[in-house]
């Protein structure tokens, strides 16, 4: 051992031993390992042993230093969070060959502990939107042995290959030592879920033309590939033979995906907690050819990335399409019965929080907007640098009201009892012309049906009777709905207007509003502020500001 290594030792160990006694963690109370769990095909993660959901936020790329920590802190206690995502760069963790640097890690996590909030980390690693550049120095340094892919003409494509078995074993090595070093400072978890390499696959290449790629791509398709892609076993050969045009791709989707299952797998077998892998995902209503990025986990090949990675709990969307039909449909081609939803990356100006609520009627088990910390200046659509509270407000909006009852909708999700709406096209303002609105005659855009009740949503503000002129600025109403029990129902939203209509067995009754609460959560417990009756019920429920309802009907 040379004095670098022997300080780097020396550093190690006297960095747990500091986080232990200053955290006081041998006194800590051993909680159960998050988990992910599954019933009646639904999903929850399940962190102290209670469904949780996840209020994320992620960092920017280049915010994990202890110089910049700071400016994410300051970022996370205005947008209501209780869970942070941020990444963990390979580069710093591992800067001379077998040399572990946890200092970054360690601050993290005590950090979050003084904040009170839990951890994503991301392993920023082999891939990093496609590329290699978070690699150690030491190993970009080295390229034959690290290498790129390369394209059809031979020419180099900037995005690690994965058939490099030393760039393999030395991820599945510095991975392990991650994980194994989380298992020991972290008994309270504090780190939920980690996500393995950061939107990985190729741009530029549809697969890697190396000789030892070429020679891979004309041996045959391995079994448990033909079985994901529900190929016949009988039919094997090549991937050309099996899989025609489609075959360059899978070829590359199923090395990626087995690599990255084997950095998984390593980890997960020091300490086991739930891992995902995120794509930048083709759009999963005009894919077009394969321009997008391959070998991630785009929708037309979840059962690939299944087979060959069964150790990656879940499939991870980045959304960013602006399109709300494309937007809604990839919430519901990640969630399955075998792939719980979580959305880790996603825009949050504009009417983009909706989504939130719509990702919940899909089941998710969090939602997390991306590039949220003052290390960075956004511009806005005026030209003008945002303030904090420009950026913030639209993700805090959503955030605060459902931070202290996290618990009891992650819950109620998981029973499968919650219900969304969001508005989809701005208010046609000719449309709303004239016409009070009341019981018989309400004006709305969509329905949401329950057992014996229909929602009726109308989105927008709105001033008692009729729509008001003002309108946001972007169609942004939001609603969710659970049923709580018999003709009661706990109601949240934004932007919108609410009235009831039986159906069912109450069809055509009589029915009134037994008893409106507004209030707000409190850890867990719902508290009333006052009780909504007159013109603040006759014309429906009114969500001109974000609300809580608490809501009891009656028939006779
Ligand atoms: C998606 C990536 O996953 C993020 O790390 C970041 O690069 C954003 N794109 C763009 O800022």
């Amino acid at each position: 051992m040379n004095f670098f290594h022997f300080k780097q030792t020396v550093n190690h160990i006297l960095s747990i031993f500091l986080l232990v006694t200053t955290l006081g963690i041998s006194q800590t109370k051993e909680n159960p390992i998050p988990r992910i769990e599954t019933q009646n095909g639904r999903h929850a993660l399940i962190v102290d042993g209670e469904p949780y959901l996840i209020l994320g936020a992620q960092s920017n790329n280049s915010s994990s230093w202890p110089a910049t920590l700071p400016q994410v802190w300051s970022a996370m206690d205005q947008l209501h969070i209780n869970t942070l995502e941020i990444p963990i760069y390979w580069e710093q963790f591992e800067p001379q060959p077998g040399l572990y640097d946890y200092s970054v890690m360690d601050s993290i996590i005590k950090q979050a502990r003084e904040r009170d909030l839990r951890v994503i980390l991301l392993w920023f690693a082999t891939w990093k939107n496609g590329s290699n550049h978070y690699m150690p120095q030491w190993m970009k340094l080295k390229p034959d042995t690290y290498f790129n892919m390369v394209n059809k003409n031979g020419e180099p494509i900037d995005s690690p290959s994965p058939h490099a078995q030393a760039t393999l074993e030395a991820d599945i090595k510095a991975f392990s030592m991650f994980m194994n070093h989380l298992k020991e400072v972290d008994p309270q978890h504090t780190v939920i879920m980690v996500q393995v390499q950061n939107e990985p696959g190729s741009w530029g290449s549809v697969r890697d033309y190396s000789k030892e790629a070429n020679k891979l791509f004309e041996s045959k398709v391995p079994k448990e590939a033909l079985k994901a892609m529900e190929v016949s076993s009988n039919i094997g050969g090549t991937w050309k033979q099996v899989f025609g045009e489609h075959a360059e791709e899978y070829f590359h989707v199923w090395h990626v995906a087995s690599y990255i299952g084997q950095v998984a797998s390593a980890g997960k077998a020091i300490y086991p907690l739930p891992l995902y892998v995120n794509g930048a995902i083709r759009n999963p209503i005009n894919p077009g050819p394969p321009y997008y990025q391959v070998g991630g986990p785009n929708d037309n090949v979840l059962n690939l990335w299944k087979a060959a990675a069964p150790d990656i709990d879940l499939l991870a969307p980045d959304i960013y399409f602006k399109d709300t039909q494309t937007y809604l449909k990839s919430l519901e081609v990640y969630s399955t019965k075998t792939n719980p939803l979580f959305v880790p990356e996603t825009f949050w100006h504009e009417d983009f929080p909706k989504f939130f609520y719509a990702a919940l009627g899909e089941g998710a088990i969090g939602y997390a907007p991306f590039g949220l910390d003052d290390t960075r200046l956004r511009i806005g659509p005026d030209g003008k640098p945002m303030t904090a509270k420009d950026m913030y407000e639209p993700t805090a909006l959503n955030f605060k009201l459902f931070k202290p009852m996290a618990d009891v909708i992650a819950k109620l999700n998981y029973d499968g009892h919650i219900q969304t709406a969001i508005q989809l096209l701005p208010i046609d303002p000719e449309a709303e012309k004239g016409g009070a609105v009341d019981r018989e005659n309400y004006v709305s855009d969509q329905t949401i049906s329950l057992k014996s009740w229909d929602l009726n949503i109308a989105f927008g503000t709105f001033d008692r009777m009729s729509r008001s002129s003002f309108q946001p600025k972007h169609p942004d109403g939001r609603l969710l709905v659970a049923e709580l029990d018999t003709n009661e129902f706990l109601l949240v939203g934004y932007h919108c207007r609410v009235m009831f209509e039986p159906t069912g067995k109450y069809a055509d009754k009589p029915w009134w509003f037994l008893s409106v609460e507004e209030g707000h959560y409190e850890n867990g417990t719902f508290v009333m502020d006052r009780i909504l009756n007159g013109d603040q019920t006759d014309w429906g429920l009114n969500f001109d500001t974000p609300k809580v309802l608490r809501v009891k009907l009656y028939t006779r």
